[in-house]
């Protein structure tokens, strides 16, 4: 463990009192010129801790700072299987392993606690704002046709679901294909890229990205994403993103190497919330209305149209909305 670590350690078992400079260098077997040398790194870093004359240092009891120490520390046994790289802030963490993608090993991956260009589906931008959620990029080179590839966003949204239950009181569920909502609002977002082999069909690697709302910014999400957008946690928590984003990586790495497929489509299955609703399906400027009937083996969104004819959608093609407001039904 690093000295910086090591003091960070120390401040936190204070929970929030004052440390003095004297007992930190005692404790760490440095000078206390090096305690302030390392305190200003950790600051530099984002950690919250004040400075006192003659009571010391105090770090704030519910920092929530994104470490690599940390998710390291979270990630326990499982430490070594990831290559990580983590940042405070970077363009898109899918965008930075996709261009080093060839070079680097599965299970690589990419974190950071901002994005400054974060993407989502159907080329849109992901809101990504610092100190308060988490995004997050995992190298896969999956032995999947291309076009089951799907099943990469749908093991990722299972294990965001696991992952959410583990480190928070809330309540996550699905919504087909790629996000994750707790009371009735988006909390993850999901985008899997991908690099086509046009000789076998497969894929040479997969690339998926994952974005988590932790915390609402303190100036309320944007206009346009309010009615939309929600955070996992209320109250800052010491270590939630870390937490999540280790809890997270675990969770997708047990669902990607062990689970047998149609297991863990029978818990994407029961953790989702569009079986049975009024959906409409966006097919460009079109919005159809329709059921939702089931989720097939292959995670495709079966629905029935008012016209009675059935069709099993596809992610990519379609987007669905909640029809929570049309008042007719059509059994
Ligand atoms: C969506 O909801 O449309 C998908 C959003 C995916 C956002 C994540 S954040 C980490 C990774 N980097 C990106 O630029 N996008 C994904």
């Amino acid at each position: 463990m690093t000295t910086k670590q090591k003091l960070v350690d120390l401040l936190e078992s204070a929970e929030g009192e004052f440390f003095s400079g004297n007992r930190l260098a005692e404790k760490l077997g440095i000078t206390r010129a090096a305690v302030w040398k390392n305190i200003r790194q950790l600051k530099g870093e984002g950690y919250k801790i004040e400075a006192v004359t003659n009571r010391g240092y105090r770090l704030e009891k519910e920092h929530d700072v994104v470490s690599e120490a940390g998710i390291r520390r979270a990630l326990g046994e499982l430490a070594d299987v990831f290559t990580l790289e983590v940042h405070d802030v970077v363009t898109s963490t899918n965008t930075v392993l996709k261009e080093k993608a060839d070079s680097l090993p599965e299970w690589a991956a990419v974190i950071s606690g901002s994005q400054t260009a974060g993407r989502g589906r159907i080329g849109r931008s992901f809101y990504s704002p610092s100190d308060t959620g988490i995004y997050l990029s995992v190298l896969l080179r999956p032995s999947l046709p291309a076009a089951e590839a799907v099943r990469i966003t749908t093991a990722a949204a299972v294990a965001a679901c696991r992952a959410i239950e583990e480190c928070s009181e809330a309540v996550p569920k699905i919504k087909w294909v790629n996000d994750v909502f707790v009371d009735g609002k988006k909390v993850c977002g999901i985008l899997t890229e991908g690099s086509l082999n046009m000789e076998t069909g497969g894929l040479d690697w997969a690339v998926m990205g994952i974005g988590m709302n932790v915390y609402e910014p303190e100036d309320g999400f944007p206009e346009e994403i309010r009615q939309v957008a929600g955070a996992i946690e209320q109250q800052r928590k010491k270590n939630l993103r870390n937490l999540l984003a280790a809890s997270f990586l675990r969770q997708f790495y047990g669902i990607c190497s062990c689970l047998p497929a149609a297991a863990f489509a029978e818990e994407y299955r029961k953790r989702s919330f569009l079986l049975g609703k009024d959906v409409l399906v966006l097919k460009g400027e079109t919005a159809v209305p329709a059921r939702v009937l089931e989720i097939d083996d292959d995670c495709r969104l079966v629905v029935r149209y008012e016209n009675d004819l059935q069709e099993a959608l596809s992610s990519g093609e379609v987007s669905i909305r909640l029809e929570e407001n049309r008042k007719e039904s059509f059994e």
